[in-house]
């Protein structure tokens, strides 16, 4: 018998499709956005007038956006309908109550305060938290977060393990704690001078990295002796929780859900962006166990956001946070929303684009030291290349390098060791097709990328640069 492929190769395509069990999404689709294509001119003029800084093009020149998985999600029909079922009342809307019984239930705090979105929270902890000369051990810094405890007279550390900063480490957990930097930081200031340690699960700066519970455990134990708290930057709690499931011994048959609240319970309290993993596109909170801490937090937030039950938000849109919040931890959502991120990393990978290792929860960092060689991180190549990507396809990505680092108090750049472009998928919203054009796009600016130049700053604001800085070609 004559064989069209070989008997050895026809075994293994049997046993594939036998064996092998692909992911998909578990939705269907309702409603579709329509998106508008442009031609390489249009994207040149756009992104010269956006001063080559991706923040600041209009959405509608863009084709597929990851900017940031920010607000972006795709909101379910329940999500939906949850919108319908606003209590616009002043004080004490009923849709407060359905989300303070979802973060109960879901996370375990016991106290919540509700506000705009993750920063107006960060900054009522480090209000009320942070005293002049105060330093503030994180597992990396996030750009707002850092701020905010700077504004507040804080000194941010970063506590993150060293391989954590190196994108090419394959460590599983790069988002844990150095217990021992920790420990240096206790030594030489005291614990009386430590308020808190700033935990983040997914670290986003490091690439969307896990921290592991055994990390989490240990911490907690040195912390809670010395009167420490751990607060929780609970963003991507939920991506973090699959990770752990994947790759932590011991969770392999713990459900997303039971992971998310054993996290929780190794904290003292949280500020959370509901933008991210909640699947709503404002909202987020504060959420404390200690009730003093809540009567601050509840007393100042009608400074800063509004009522204690509001917070800044309508009563729809906590309506539709509570209902996100239950559907972010089920196990089969976030298996098809870390698979699609995987998915095109390995598709980015087989191109042999320089990559962050381990491929992270809610975006590819593509590392631009690698891509653009020939360019010093004064020449911004996170920028640069954030730029070409947007002119080639219209697929707008972000920096995360020098240009988001920013600025000490003193004056001087912070010159981080990573220097990214982020493509950040938005939950629910684009396709593996979307995913295909975005690869080839990327291999069609690595295959030029010794042309690419660098870029000149010409106007920085003060704060958060990032966001409206503007650049021109060197
Ligand atoms: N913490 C983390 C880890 C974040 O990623 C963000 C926002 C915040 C806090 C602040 O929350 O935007 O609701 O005020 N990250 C967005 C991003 C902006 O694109 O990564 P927010």
């Amino acid at each position: 018998m004559v064989y069209a492929v070989p008997l050895q190769r026809l075994n293994q395509i049997i046993m594939k499709s036998t064996y092998h069990r692909s992911w998909a999404e578990p939705y269907k689709i309702k409603m579709v956005e329509l998106l508008r294509m442009t031609t390489r001119a249009q994207r040149l003029k756009a992104i010269r007038e956006a001063g080559y800084n991706t923040f600041l093009l209009r959405s509608d020149d863009v084709y597929i956006d990851l900017l940031t998985d920010s607000g972006t999600a795709a909101m379910s029909d329940q999500q939906w309908a949850g919108l319908m079922m606003g209590d616009e009342s002043y004080a004490g809307s009923r849709n407060f109550y359905h989300l303070e019984s979802a973060i109960q239930k879901y996370y375990g705090y016991q106290y919540i305060v509700p506000t705009h979105q993750g920063r107006g929270a960060e900054n009522l902890i480090s209000k009320i938290l942070i005293k002049p000369g105060d330093v503030i051990p994180g597992n990396m810094y996030f750009t707002t977060t850092r701020l905010h405890q700077e504004l507040a007279g804080g000194i941010f550390a970063d506590i993150i393990i060293d391989e954590a900063h190196d994108p090419l480490s394959e460590y599983p957990f790069k988002g844990n704690i150095d217990l021992k930097k920790l420990d240096q930081l206790v030594q030489t200031h005291g614990a009386a001078k430590i308020p808190y340690v700033s935990m983040a699960t997914s670290v986003n700066m490091a690439g969307g990295q896990p921290i592991s519970m055994a990390n989490l455990k240990a911490l907690y134990e040195y912390t809670r002796p010395l009167g420490i708290r751990v607060i929780h930057d609970m963003t991507r709690v939920a991506e973090n929780a699959w990770f752990i499931k994947q790759r932590e011994p011991g969770y392999e048959k713990h459900s997303v859900r039971e992971i998310v609240k054993e996290i929780c319970s190794y904290t003292d309290g949280a500020t959370m962006s509901a933008k991210k993993d909640a699947l709503v596109n404002i909202g987020g909170f504060l959420a404390l166990n200690d009730w003093d801490l809540f009567e601050e937090a509840r007393n100042l937030v009608v400074v800063y956001e509004g009522l204690h039950t509001y917070g800044g938000l309508a009563g729809r849109d906590m309506e539709a946070m509570a209902i996100g919040i239950g559907e972010s931890v089920d196990n089969n959502h976030m298996h098809a929303r870390v698979g699609q991120v995987e998915y095109l990393g390995h598709k980015m990978e087989e191109y042999g684009i320089p990559i962050v290792r381990p491929i992270g929860g809610h975006g590819i960092f593509v590392d631009a030291k690698r891509f653009l060689p020939h360019l010093s991180q004064d020449q911004y190549p996170a920028q640069a290349l954030a730029a070409e990507i947007y002119l080639d396809s219209g697929v707008r990505t972000m920096e995360r390098g020098v240009v988001s680092a920013g600025r000490k108090s003193t004056g001087e750049n912070y010159y981080p060791k990573l220097e990214l472009v982020r493509f950040t998928i938005p939950r629910r919203v684009y396709t593996q097709a979307h995913m295909d054009v975005i690869a080839e796009s990327a291999f069609r600016v690595l295959k030029r990328a010794k042309k690419i130049r660098g870029l000149k700053m010409i106007y920085e604001p003060k704060y958060l640069r990032f966001f409206q800085a503007r650049f021109e070609p060197l």
